[in-house]
């Protein structure tokens, strides 16, 4: 699993402490990351204990982690979430920016459809403004016009490269994702309408307005923040 910023205990509390937000017979959204995976643990174990509860994955990563703890799955066609768990590599004002793992474009759906969705991070995730590069998925064949139309925009792209294999990260859709260095983003709104209008562009990782709840995990608590 992609490893990041902040510590595991951190990370554990936050999930850990979303995972209470899962009621007796929901369909729960499960995110990708690496604190996104303690909530999928903490609702596996509760699956253990009698709960009833469906998991929608948002990437093979979570799939594999939920088949593993045990939480039965389920799919949009069938259901809609009513709370979506999901991590994030930076947050500001409730918005944020994903994708560190590449699955942004499944979780922004998921995470969107959902009635409820709780963001888990570790401190180190906040921030007072968003200034993480932009994760944009692509079409491959579109990579080289959007790269030259985020240089418009004002970004500054570079093709993720994949490790332990040579070329580039190829996304669960069969993408390619390009790392939008934008400094700090005055107005994610505005940043999030004219990426998500160039043709190619596949989703990006500037999730506005989306989130209802912000979990930040500390080594000995939690504080839950209303967006
Ligand atoms: C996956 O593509 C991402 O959006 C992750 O949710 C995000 O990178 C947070 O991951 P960590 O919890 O591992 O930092």
């Amino acid at each position: 699993m992609k490893a990041s910023g902040g510590s595991e205990a951190a990370k554990r509390t936050a999930g850990e402490r979303a995972a209470e937000f899962v009621d007796d017979g929901d369909v729960v959204g499960l995110g990708t990351g690496s604190t996104a995976a303690h909530a999928i643990r903490a609702l596996g174990r509760d699956v253990d204990s009698g709960l009833d509860c469906r998991g929608i994955p948002t990437s093979f990563q979570s799939r594999e982690l939920a088949r593993e703890a045990g939480i039965p799955l389920a799919d949009l066609d069938e259901a809609t979430p009513d709370v979506a768990i999901d991590g994030a590599d930076q947050v500001a004002d409730g918005d944020l920016v994903k994708g560190g793992g590449a699955a942004h474009a499944r979780e922004k759906y998921v995470d969107a459809a959902a009635d409820r969705f709780v963001v888990v991070v570790d401190p180190s995730k906040e921030a007072d403004a968003l200034d993480h590069p932009v994760p944009v998925e692509v079409l491959p064949d579109a990579r080289t016009v959007v790269a030259d139309r985020a240089r418009d925009l004002g970004g500054d792209p570079t093709l993720r490269s994949a490790e332990r294999k040579d070329g580039p990260v190829v996304t669960d859709n069969g993408n390619l994702v390009l790392d939008c260095e934008f400094g700090t983003i005055p107005d994610p709104a505005a940043l999030a309408a004219d990426l998500s209008a160039v043709p190619g562009v596949v989703e990006h990782g500037l999730f506005v307005g989306l989130a209802d709840d912000v979990v930040v995990g500390t080594g000995d608590g939690a504080r839950v923040r209303e967006c």
